[in-house]
């Protein structure tokens, strides 16, 4: 048996590296919104581990997934396949445009795939001249030393060394912007169909349109990121299906393992051909456990009365948050799509998003943030209506905690 160690929120500072903040709670046990810390407090989950647990904790067909795959088979690598990983990737192939699928275990991991085949696939086809990757002011694409420099905030890529060339950022939203920086050395446009960490900015159709049709334009390829955005968060499987855009290599994490780490790559045929054997890899990419869990999360979530109740849900959390406004005036307006909401904090409160948090945890709410200026929720995709009121209870009281400062 494993030596007992007293676990405490001070101990975390004495022994982790200090890149996270946590809240001062530290949660043990979730059911399906609800979540218990040490102390027994219970907590109505909207941040859903950051738009991951969309179906919420503990959920029994990704358990008993889970305990099926456990007492089978936990571990190959890539030297062998496995029954789940196939069986994800036709689901994800028969459900998407995509023809082949890359496992990865991280949406950067998914993001960097994807990446380097484009660049692979440009030299394959144009020569080393085709090399530039354009993404967007604002944009998350993960924290490898790639994907952070291919996302849209500096600061995140600062201080670490030279960093990876022959990538420009455009205004998201803006065509003109990206228009300006397309030539034929353009090998690929990578962009969030809903920008998620940086403030819940829905793409509008015309724009995505506008990219789809520069990347044909100058034969780039266009790279939708639905790390965020992915399997049911905004009422469809991939987000891209709510218009006639289709990119050429999308990218898939978060929502895909239901809580497992897992994500994935998906592109067509010929696109994927350019990653020949040994090109590139990862030992746990496609590993059985994973799979396993994802392959029930796909099942149950790819089902129109999951996806339909998404939109369901989106109404009432937009009337409560209505209703909210209303009375305390703190937001300018709430945007995103599905249970991928940001509610846009107004003049008055605008920086302050942290506060918001912090209040909503003290009143009993899982919330997040997306940058200092918007509180985000991304609870999970069956989130019961009764767990919306309360939650939204609690918010309200936590609204008017940061009022009274
Ligand atoms: C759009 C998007 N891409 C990529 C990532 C990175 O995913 P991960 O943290 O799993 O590497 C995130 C994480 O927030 C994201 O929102």
């Amino acid at each position: 048996m494993a030596e007992h160690i007293q676990v405490t929120r001070a101990l975390f500072d004495e022994v982790m590296v200090p890149n996270y903040a946590p809240a001062p709670i530290i949660p043990v046990r979730g059911q399906g919104s609800r979540v218990w810390d040490q102390a027994g407090r219970e907590y109505v989950d909207f941040a859903g581990g950051i738009a991951v647990n969309a179906l919420g904790h503990c959920h029994p067909a990704l358990v008993s997934a889970l305990k099926e795959q456990a007492d089978k088979l936990w571990h190959l690598s890539n030297v062998m396949t496995n029954e789940p990983a196939i069986r994800l990737a036709q689901k994800l192939v028969d459900s998407t445009f995509a023809e082949k699928v890359y496992f990865a275990n991280s949406g950067a991991e998914a993001n960097e795939a994807a990446l380097k085949l484009a660049r692979r696939w440009a030299l394959d086809n144009f020569g080393a001249q085709k090399q530039q990757i354009i993404s967007f002011g604002k944009s998350f694409h993960g924290r490898t030393f790639f994907t952070v420099t291919v996302g849209g905030q500096a600061a995140y890529s600062d201080g670490f060394g030279p960093k990876p060339g022959a990538i420009d950022h455009a205004e998201y939203n803006n065509l003109e912007s990206l228009k300006a920086l397309m030539s034929d050395n353009t090998c690929a446009v990578i962009l969030e169909p809903v920008q998620g960490e940086g403030g819940i900015i829905p793409g509008e159709v015309a724009f995505l349109q506008g990219v789809r049709d520069l990347c044909n334009q100058f034969n780039a390829l266009m790279i939708y990121d639905e790390v965020q955005s992915g399997v049911g968060r905004t009422g469809k499987l991939y987000a891209y299906m709510h218009s006639n855009v289709v990119p050429d290599i999308l990218t898939t994490a978060k929502s895909l393992g239901g809580g497992f780490p897992v994500g994935a790559m998906l592109t067509t045929t010929a696109i994927a051909s350019h990653l020949k054997v040994g090109t590139h890899g990862s030992t746990y990419g496609g590993n059985p456990l994973a799979c396993a869990v994802a392959e029930a999360a796909l099942d149950t979530i790819n089902q129109p009365a999951v996806l339909n109740g998404v939109l369901e849900r989106e109404q009432l959390f937009r009337r409560e948050l209505a209703a909210i406004n209303e009375k305390h005036n703190v937001f300018s307006t709430v945007r995103g799509q599905g249970m991928l909401l940001g509610a846009v904090l107004n003049d008055e409160f605008k920086g302050r998003s942290r506060d918001f948090f912090l209040a909503a945890a003290d009143q009993g709410l899982f919330a997040l943030v997306a940058g200092p200026d918007v509180v985000r929720f991304a609870p999970s995709l069956v989130i019961p209506e009764a767990d919306i009121i309360e939650g939204m209870k609690r918010f309200e009281k936590a609204v008017a905690q940061v009022k009274q400062g």
